[in-house]
């Protein structure tokens, strides 16, 4: 497996919407999840689960929920003028029952402080102590050449999705990211120039 030097990876990581259809190798599936797994969390706690799902019928279920729940809340035809943002986010939603694999990141509740077996979780409560791990998984895909793209809609039939997947009560879906070769470049990115979002002693003293 070829891989991208670590400020490459992070100066090329673009969100991917559209996708191969080559399936991703367990290999490089397993190291980008230990990657993710390297991560620093509150007390060490450690409460992620990573869902993998590369079974095309479950795909197919998960990416109809989804494009359901984004065309719904978005309308299912481009408003005039949207955003190239939308425009990709739309693109996904229309392809992503179709991706290779997606990963679910979840917080496990019972293996944080704080839960009570039965008592309902509260949402958001690790959250984090998960994102370092999110952004982990991302750069590890990019090094090896892997599109990722960070999405929460699936939250408002998590319900559904958990049946699907047969994840327990106890257990938050945080986001569902596709996992696949991206049809297409990486990066550059665009974003605000470092030099204009620091401060030297001084608020606004860019130095
Ligand atoms: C908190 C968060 C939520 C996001 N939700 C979605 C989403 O629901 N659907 C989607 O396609 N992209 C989603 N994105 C991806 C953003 O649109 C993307 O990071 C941003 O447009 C930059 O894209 P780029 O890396 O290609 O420049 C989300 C990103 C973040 C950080």
């Amino acid at each position: 497996m070829q891989e991208t030097g670590f400020f490459e990876a992070i100066n090329t990581q673009r969100q991917i919407t559209r996708f191969k259809p080559d399936p991703v190798p367990k290999e490089a599936i397993d190291r980008v999840i230990e990657a993710a797994t390297k991560a620093p969390s509150g007390g060490n706690s450690q409460p992620w689960e990573f869902v993998v799902v590369t079974d095309p019928d479950l795909i197919n279920k998960i990416g109809t929920i989804y494009r359901e729940l984004w065309l719904g809340a978005r309308g299912d035809r481009p408003a005039p003028g949207e955003s190239s943002v939308y425009r990709a986010a739309r693109y996904l939603a229309n392809h992503f029952h179709e991706v290779p694999a997606m990963v679910l990141i979840c917080v496990d509740h019972s293996r944080t402080t704080g839960y009570t077996p039965g008592e309902p979780i509260e949402r958001g409560r690790q959250a984090s102590s998960i994102w370092l791990a999110v952004q982990n998984l991302f750069l590890a895909a990019r090094a090896l050449g892997l599109g990722t793209r960070l999405t929460t809609t699936h939250i408002r039939r998590e319900d559904e999705v958990k049946a699907l997947l047969g994840i327990p009560d106890y257990v938050e879906t945080v986001c569902l990211t596709p996992l696949g070769y991206p049809r297409g470049n990486f990066g550059p990115t665009t974003r605000r120039p470092a030099s204009e979002v620091t401060s030297y002693n001084q608020w606004g003293n860019r130095g």
